[in-house]
């Protein structure tokens, strides 16, 4: 009887990606998706590969489809071992005059609660066995752009939710850790799958010298659900490529947004990023214009 794991948000991007290492190695996998079209993609994808999977229609921020997942899961598989809370929502940005509390509360809803209601209707009988739940945060959980407060609340969360739970399972021999990725580019894993359209900017900031993929969180998870991790439980794993190390995410608004500091002058700013964006097109004629400003 192969070992059992379920992927919130298993359809696409990250959840996908894990769900196909952890496929690999053998265990059964159920994705918990509330995309159905994309469930149903993900599931031949995975059969097509020679894994043993099904899909279970799920919204992670609903207690009855939860407990459907895990009675399902239980039913068919007579065990769970390993509980993947990836499923999460962004936000759109928006400053916090104009979120709205219905905002908010989709996003803690889905991010947190549906962590923490995954968690709780799994332990009914990943108990009987032990396993392991990862939780997917993010690094915005320690750093924040402006106007992120639901998704970065969501995943700070997250973090707190990880530690208390692992406390509190040990006794039923569950670890419980989180993983806080970084950037990662999904558009592989996506339904249908995307080119990617990153920039050298992009990639070089990083000091790997590239933006994530989501292999890369599924080989951290296929280690942190082995038995080679098991003195592993409670903390956090940031997974970034090194780009929280760093004091800066560099983009053309960073440049702008320094230079303007630099100068103390907007205007000047806002036209030397004009000129870097012709540069891009047209690399020639701006250096022949700039030798005769600067000689
Ligand atoms: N991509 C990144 O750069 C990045 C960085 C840090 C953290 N993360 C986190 O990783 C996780 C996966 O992100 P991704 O980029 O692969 O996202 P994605 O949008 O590509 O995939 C998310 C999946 O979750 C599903 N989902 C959404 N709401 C759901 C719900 N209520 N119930 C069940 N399923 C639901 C979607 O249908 C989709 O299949 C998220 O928790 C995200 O916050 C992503």
């Amino acid at each position: 009887m192969n070992k059992v794991s379920i992927i919130t948000g298993g359809a696409r991007g990250i959840g996908a990606a894990i769900a196909h290492k952890l496929g690999t190695k053998g265990y059964s996998i159920v994705i918990a998706d509330i995309d159905e079209n994309a469930g149903q993609y993900r599931l031949n994808y995975l059969k097509n590969s020679g894994i043993d999977a099904i899909f279970i229609k799920t919204d992670v921020s609903s207690e009855h489809d939860v407990s459907n997942l895990m009675d399902k899961v239980y039913e068919k598989y007579g065990r769970i071992d390993v509980l993947v809370n990836n499923a999460g929502i962004g936000f759109s940005g928006r400053s916090i005059e104009e979120q709205t509390l219905e905002e908010w509360r989709r996003i803690i809803d889905t991010n947190l609660t549906g962590t923490w209601l995954c968690s709780k209707y799994a332990v009914k009988y990943m108990k009987n066995t032990g396993g392991v739940i990862i939780n997917i945060a993010s690094t915005r959980a320690f750093q924040s752009e402006p106007n992120t407060e639901p998704y970065s609340a969501s995943k700070g969360g997250i973090i707190a939710l990880t530690h208390a739970l692992a406390v509190s399972l040990s006794k039923y021999n569950i670890r419980v850790i989180s993983i806080s990725p970084g950037w990662i580019d999904t558009s592989k894993w996506q339904v249908p799958p995307r080119t990617s359209n990153l920039s050298n900017l992009d990639h070089k900031q990083h000091l790997t010298k590239r933006v994530g993929l989501p292999e890369d969180i599924a080989s951290l998870v296929s280690f942190l659900v082995s038995d080679e991790a098991s003195w592993i439980s409670g903390v956090n794993f940031t997974i970034d490529g090194g780009m929280t190390v760093k004091m800066i995410y560099i983009d053309e608004n960073v440049i702008q947004n320094s230079l303007a500091l630099l100068f103390d002058d907007y205007e000047l700013s806002a036209l030397i990023r004009r000129l870097i964006d012709k540069a891009k097109n047209n690399k020639e004629e701006i250096k022949k214009l700039l030798k005769e400003i600067v000689g």
